[in-house]
């Protein structure tokens, strides 16, 4: 075995709660959805708070709860509070389609999440009601404005940018963040996940032509477009690459053509207790036996360990397998 470059800790996990989803996004799911995971396979939330609190001494201090979507399971506002009350966890975050946030947004942020991402793949109703395949785009603004009056701020809209399907909107949208501070727009490249993998690779949008597109259209209004090394997550921490654009900041998230395997650092949890270690790949180590044959917290933080030992270096994305098809974000939570 050759060493390769030292990792970074992992610092980060995600956590998907349900595979449950209120939309079904073309790019995600089929139209009649996915068959679900019965109620039983499901972890309880004590269970996944267990998981979360034997990540702890692997260096996790950041957890985001995701799904599916991760509002429709009943009890989240309990649950939230449970996790960040897990000590060593010093940031919580939650992923949602948004529409169901409006009535949680309060109680979250009183619960202790800080910070929310609401996926977001256009502006214009009826289109959003195509890519979703639900009419809820009133729901979902109202909820990033629930958002942001509950102290949720800033909040990240997260835009996966579809060739044909919405990416003549990415220009407007970079401008109704620049507009006002409160928002930051990241766009994301299309990974051939789920559904998506039927699309073709003339459907990816790659961060730099976005970027490019961007900077043509700021230049077009007299505005700058400018790298903001600043406001970088730390390296490792999230793979966005981030721009100032008048007042607001732009993020462009690029797993296709940028890979950041090699200082990603972080873990998934799926809502059945698997670990996996990358999100591409299809290894997956099974918590959910091991915890209910009674297993203790060191040996389910020693398989968290053993997860973290078999992150990869880089993916094969670009391969297309035919097994990424079932690898979608509703079971993996992003
Ligand atoms: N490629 C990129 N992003 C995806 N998401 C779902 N499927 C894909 C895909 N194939 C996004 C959702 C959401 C996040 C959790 O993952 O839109 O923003
Ligand atoms: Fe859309 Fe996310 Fe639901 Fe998939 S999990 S259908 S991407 S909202």
């Amino acid at each position: 075995m050759t060493a390769g470059p030292a990792r970074p800790q992992v610092s980060y996990m995600r956590v998907s709660i349900t595979d449950r989803c209120n939309q079904r996004c073309v790019y995600c799911m089929p139209p009649e959805g996915v068959a679900l995971k019965t109620h039983t396979a499901i972890l309880s939330y004590e269970e996944l708070a267990r998981v979360i609190r034997c990540a702890v001494p692997l260096g996790v201090r950041s957890v985001r709860l995701t799904g599916g979507e991760p509002l429709v399971r009943r009890g989240i506002v309990d649950f939230a509070a449970s996790v960040a009350a897990i000590p060593g966890v010093d940031d919580l975050a939650l992923t949602t389609n948004g529409v169901l946030l409006a009535d949680l947004a309060r109680d979250l942020r009183r619960a202790g999440v800080r910070r929310v991402n609401v996926s977001l793949d256009s502006l214009r109703p009826d289109r959003y009601r195509r890519i979703t395949r639900r009419d809820a785009f009133a729901a979902a603004w109202t909820g990033v404005e629930a958002a942001l009056a509950a102290g949720l701020a800033p909040v990240k809209i997260n835009t996966v940018v579809v060739r044909g399907l919405n990416d003549d909107e990415i220009e407007e949208m970079a401008l109704a963040a620049a507009a006002g501070a409160r928002l930051i727009w990241r766009f994301i490249e299309l990974m051939p996940l789920g559904e998506a993998r039927g699309f073709g690779p003339d459907a990816l949008v790659t961060a730099d032509e976005i970027v490019g597109r961007l900077a043509a259209a700021a230049a077009r209004r007299g505005l700058a477009l400018t790298e903001d090394t600043q406001g970088q997550e730390p390296l490792g921490a999230g793979p966005a690459r981030y721009f100032r654009l008048g007042a607001g900041r732009i993020g462009v998230i690029s797993p296709m053509t940028h890979g950041f395997c090699s200082t990603c650092n972080r873990l998934r949890l799926t809502s059945d207790g698997r670990v996996h270690p990358c999100l591409t790949s299809s290894l997956e180590i099974d918590l959910a036996g091991p915890l209910r044959a009674g297993a203790s917290d060191a040996e389910l933080t020693r398989l968290l360990a053993w997860a973290v030992s078999l992150k990869p270096e880089a993916h094969r994305m670009r391969e297309r397998r035919p097994e990424l098809a079932e690898r979608r974000m509703s079971r993996i939570g992003g």
